[in-house]
C-alpha cells in the first residue's frame, strides 16, 4: 500500500530514530544493510563511517528521506522523527513527502550537484530556491543567504552561475543552500570531501555551531578523524552491519601506517618531456579574467606530479587544458602522447550500461580487448561488479570503474584530478600502487588533491598555485 505523508509542523529540537531490519535496491539479489538501529539526537554529531561500498550513503540517504524509492526497494522497518512513526513492511510502502521532509531534515548527497538545481542564474538564487518555494519573503530570504554565506566564507560566490563552480565550491555552496532551509536534522554524505583546509575549517565550525543550536547531524566520511571534538558517537559500517565506538577510542591519525613514497625519480629515460606548459594562460572566457596565468610546468617520464592549490584556484582547469579539453588563451601546451584524464566528479565520465562495456568504451572490439578489460577490471578489484550498471554502484565504486577505463588505454600521461575523493584505505593503497607501476614503466603523471597524506606519500614533486602567480 502506498500514501502520502505530510511532515506538518515539528517542534523544534527533533529525534530520529531509525529500526531497520533490511534494505535492498530496486534489481538487486542481497540486502545491502540489515538490523540497524540508530537513535540521532538535538545538540549532537553522529559520524557513520565505513569502507567503500559498506552502505553509508544508501543509510545516510534513508535518513535523509530520498530512499526507498516507492515500489522500487525493499525496505522493512521503521522510521519515527519527532514522535511520528513511519512504519514500512512488505506490504506497507509509505511515500514521504520530499519537500516536507527536506524542511525538517535535510540531506546533502555524496555527489553535491545533485542538491542544486542546476536552473537558478547564481549561487544567491540557487540558495534562495528552497524558502522562494515555501514563500518566505524576499527581504527575509537575503538575510538568512547573508548569514549563511558569511559563515561558510563564500560570499565572493554569490554572484556566479552554480553550474561553474569547481568541485570544493559546489560542495561548500551546496552545504549553504541547505543550511539557509534551517533544518532541525542535517545529514552530511563527506561534507569535507574536496574541500580545502580554510573551507574544511569552515565547514567544521559551522557544524560546531549548528551543534550549539540543538541540530542535530549526521555526517558520513570515510575518516572520521577530521572534527573528531565534534563526534558524540561514531557508527561503523562493515557489510551492511552496525557497530559502535566511543570517540575516545578514535584512531588518532588512520593513515599513518602508509610508507613514504622515495623522494626520487626511479623511472627510466627521465630526462623526457612528457607534458609541458610554458607561458600558459587559461580561462572560459576570453573577454573574462584568466583563471590560469603565465603557468609554467614540465612533467618528465616516471614522475608523479601533485597539483596543490586552494578550492576554485584552476587545478581542474589545468588538467583539462592538458586533456586538450581547453584551449590555452596564450602560451603552449606539449604533450608527448594523447593523456588519460580522470575527471574529478566520475559521474561526468560514465556513459554505458555496464561495467565492463565502460571500461571497454573505444577500445577495438575482440578477444583482445576483453582480455584487456578483465585485466584493469581486476587490478582495481572491480571483477565482481563487471556486469553492474554504473550507477548500480557507490561513488567511490564508480572512481575506480572511470580509473579503470582510463588505465586501460595504458596511457602515457596520467592526469587524475581528486583521484582519492571518496576512496576508502584499501582503494587508495591499489591507486598508489598503479602510480608505482606506472612510473616505473617511465609514464608521467599529474594529480591534483586536497588529501595531504595521500600527497606526501604518492608524489615525486609538489606544485603550488597561489593567487598571486595567478592573477584573477
Ligand atoms: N565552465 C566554466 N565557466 C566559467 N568559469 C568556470 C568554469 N569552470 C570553472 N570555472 C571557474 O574557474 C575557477 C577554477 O575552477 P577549477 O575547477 O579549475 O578549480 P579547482 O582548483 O579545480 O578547485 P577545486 O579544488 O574546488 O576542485 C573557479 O573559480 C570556477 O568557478
Ligand atoms: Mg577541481
Amino acid at each position: 500500500m502506498t500514501r502520502e505523508l505530510r511532515m506538518g509542523n515539528l517542534k523544534m529540537g527533533l529525534d530520529l530514530d531509525l529500526d531497520l531490519k533490511r534494505f535492498r535496491y530496486a534489481r538487486a539479489e542481497t540486502d545491502v544493510l540489515q538490523d540497524i538501529k540508530i537513535n540521532i539526537r538535538p545538540g549532537t554529531v553522529t559520524a557513520i563511517s565505513g569502507d567503500s561500498g559498506s552502505g553509508k550513503s544508501t543509510l545516510g540517504a534513508i535518513l535523509g528521506g530520498i530512499l526507498p524509492r516507492t515500489g522500487l526497494d525493499q525496505f522493512e522497518g521503521a522510521i519515527t522523527v519527532g514522535g511520528k512513526h513511519i512504519a514500512f513492511s512488505e506490504n506497507e510502502s509509505p511515500r514521504i513527502d520530499p519537500s516536507g521532509w527536506a524542511q525538517h531534515i535535510a540531506f546533502l548527497p555524496q555527489d553535491a550537484n545533485d542538491y542544486l538545481s542546476g536552473i537558478r542564474e547564481t549561487v544567491a538564487e540557487e540558495m534562495a530556491f528552497s524558502l522562494e518555494n515555501r514563500g518566505v519573503p524576499r527581504k527575509d530570504i537575503l538575510t538568512r543567504i547573508r548569514a549563511v554565506a558569511d559563515m561558510l566564507d563564500i560570499k565572493h560566490l554569490l554572484a556566479q552561475y552554480a553550474g561553474t563552480l569547481s568541485g570544493g565550491q559546489t560542495r561548500i555552496v551546496a552545504l549553504g543552500a541547505l543550511m539557509v532551509d534551517n533544518p532541525q536534522v542535517l545529514v552530511l554524505d563527506e561534507p569535507l570531501a574536496g574541500l580545502d583546509k580554510n573551507a574544511q575549517n569552515m565547514v567544521l565550525s559551522a557544524i560546531q555551531q549548528l551543534k550549539l543550536l540543538g541540530k542535530a547531524i549526521v555526517v558520513i566520511t570515510r575518516n572520521y578523524v577530521h572534527g573528531a571534538d565534534l563526534v558524540d558517537e561514531v557508527l561503523k559500517l562493515e557489510d551492511g552491519e552496525l557497530s559502535r565506538f566511543e570517540r575516545k577510542s578514535l584512531p588518532s591519525n588512520q593513515e599513518s601506517n602508509l610508507d613514504k613514497k622515495p623522494a626520487q625519480l626511479t623511472g627510466r629515460n627521465c630526462s623526457r618531456v612528457l607534458l609541458e606548459f610554458a607561458g600558459t594562460n587559461l580561462g572560459y572566457q576570453p573577454s573574462a579574467p584568466q583563471i590560469v596565468s603565465g603557468f609554467n610546468l614540465k612533467i618528465h617520464a616516471g614522475e608523479c606530479v601533485a597539483l596543490l592549490g586552494p578550492n576554485g584556484i584552476g587545478k581542474t582547469t589545468i588538467l583539462k587544458a592538458a586533456a586538450g579539453l581547453l584551449k590555452p588563451t596564450t602560451g603552449k601546451i606539449r604533450t608527448s602522447t594523447f593523456p588519460g584524464l580522470l575527471l574529478q566528479n566520475p559521474n561526468d565520465q560514465l556513459i554505458e550500461r555496464t561495467v565492463f562495456k565502460e571500461v571497454g568504451y573505444g577500445l577495438r572490439p575482440g578477444t583482445e580487448s576483453r582480455r584487456q578489460v578483465a585485466e584493469v577490471l581486476d587490478r582495481l578489484d572491480l571483477r565482481g561488479k563487471a556486469e553492474m550498471h554504473p550507477y548500480e554502484l557507490s561513488i567511490s565504486e564508480r572512481k575506480l570503474v572511470a580509473l579503470a577505463s582510463v588505465l586501460v588505454h595504458e596511457p602515457e600521461i596520467l592526469l587524475l584530478d581528486e583521484p582519492t575523493e571518496g576512496l576508502d584505505e584499501n582503494a587508495i593503497g591499489v591507486l598508489r600502487e598503479i602510480l608505482d607501476v606506472c612510473t616505473s614503466k617511465g609514464h608521467g603523471v599529474l594529480f591534483t588533491s586536497h588529501d595531504d597524506s595521500f600527497v606526501a606519500h604518492a608524489a615525486n614533486r609538489t606544485v603550488q598555485l597561489n593567487a598571486v602567480e595567478n592573477a584573477r
